[in-house]
C-alpha cells in the first residue's frame, strides 16, 4: 500500500478530521490512571496520520511522539500542530516495524487506532514485538480495535482496514503482554458505531 499516494490523491476515508471521539471520552475519565498510567506519560502513536489524536494526549499533559511512514503526512501533521499551537508533541517519519532499537523502553503508553488494521496481517506479530520493545516494563498498549468485523458489504478478508478481533489481538500481543481490560467505545462516529472496542494490554516486566 502506497500510503503517501492515498494522501496525495485525497483518498483518506479513515481520517476523521479531528480528535477521535472515543479517545476524547476515554481521556476525560479516570480509566487510564486507574490502570496505572502516570499523569505525565510518554506516549507513542504509531501510524498517526495527520496527528489529530496527538493533540488529545498533549492536552492532558502527556509527552507524545507520533510516527508515520508517509513523509508528506508527517509534514502535514507538524503543520497542523503548529497551527493549533500544541507543545510537547513530535511527529517522526519512521517505519514502525523498525523503531525498536531507536526507542527502546521510551514509552509508558502506545496508542493504536487504525494502525494495527492498516498493516498486512502477516506483519502483526512484528508490530507487537516492536511495541514490546519501545514500552517500559508495565507500560500499556491501548488499542481502539477497528473494524471488529467486515462492514458495508465488503468482501470477506478485504482490506485495509483488515478486520481486528479480540483473538487477533491476543494472538499478536499474547507473548510479552497480558490483556488487563476491555470495554465498549463511547461516542463512536456513526459509521463506526458497534465496529470498535477498547483493549488494554500491559507489558510484562523483562527478566
Ligand atoms: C488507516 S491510516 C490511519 C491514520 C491515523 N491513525 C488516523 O486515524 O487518521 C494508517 C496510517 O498508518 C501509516 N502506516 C502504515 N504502515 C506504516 C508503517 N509500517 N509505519 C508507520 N506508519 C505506517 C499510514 O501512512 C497511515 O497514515
Amino acid at each position: 500500500m502506497d500510503w503517501q499516494h492515498r494522501y496525495d490523491v485525497g483518498d483518506t476515508p479513515w481520517d476523521l478530521r479531528g480528535i477521535t471521539p472515543p479517545l476524547a471520552a476515554l481521556l476525560a475519565g479516570d480509566t487510564l490512571r486507574a490502570l496505572g498510567l502516570p499523569d505525565s506519560a510518554d506516549v507513542a502513536v504509531p501510524g498517526c496520520g495527520r496527528g489529530h489524536d496527538l493533540r488529545a494526549f498533549a492536552a492532558h499533559g502527556h509527552r507524545v511522539i507520533g510516527f508515520d511512514i508517509a513523509p508528506g503526512v508527517v509534514d502535514e501533521a507538524r503543520r497542523l500542530l503548529a497551527i493549533n499551537r500544541v507543545d510537547g508533541v513530535q511527529v517522526l517519519c519512521r517505519d514502525i516495524l523498525g523503531i525498536g532499537p531507536e526507542f527502546e523502553r521510551r514509552f509508558d503508553l502506545v496508542y493504536d487506532y487504525t494502525c494495527f488494521c492498516a498493516l498486512p496481517t502477516h506483519l502483526r506479530d512484528r508490530h507487537a514485538s516492536e511495541t514490546a520493545t519501545i514500552l517500559r516494563d508495565g507500560g500499556l498498549y491501548l488499542a481502539l480495535a477497528y473494524p471488529l468485523r467486515d462492514f458495508g458489504g465488503r468482501p470477506q478478508g478485504a482490506g485495509p482496514p483488515f478486520v481486528v478481533t479480540r483473538e487477533d489481538l491476543l494472538r499478536a500481543f499474547g507473548g510479552a503482554f497480558a490483556l488487563i481490560a476491555e470495554f465498549e467505545a463511547q461516542d463512536s462516529v456513526p459509521l463506526r458505531a458497534g465496529l470498535e472496542r477498547w483493549f488494554v494490554f500491559r507489558r510484562a516486566a523483562r527478566a
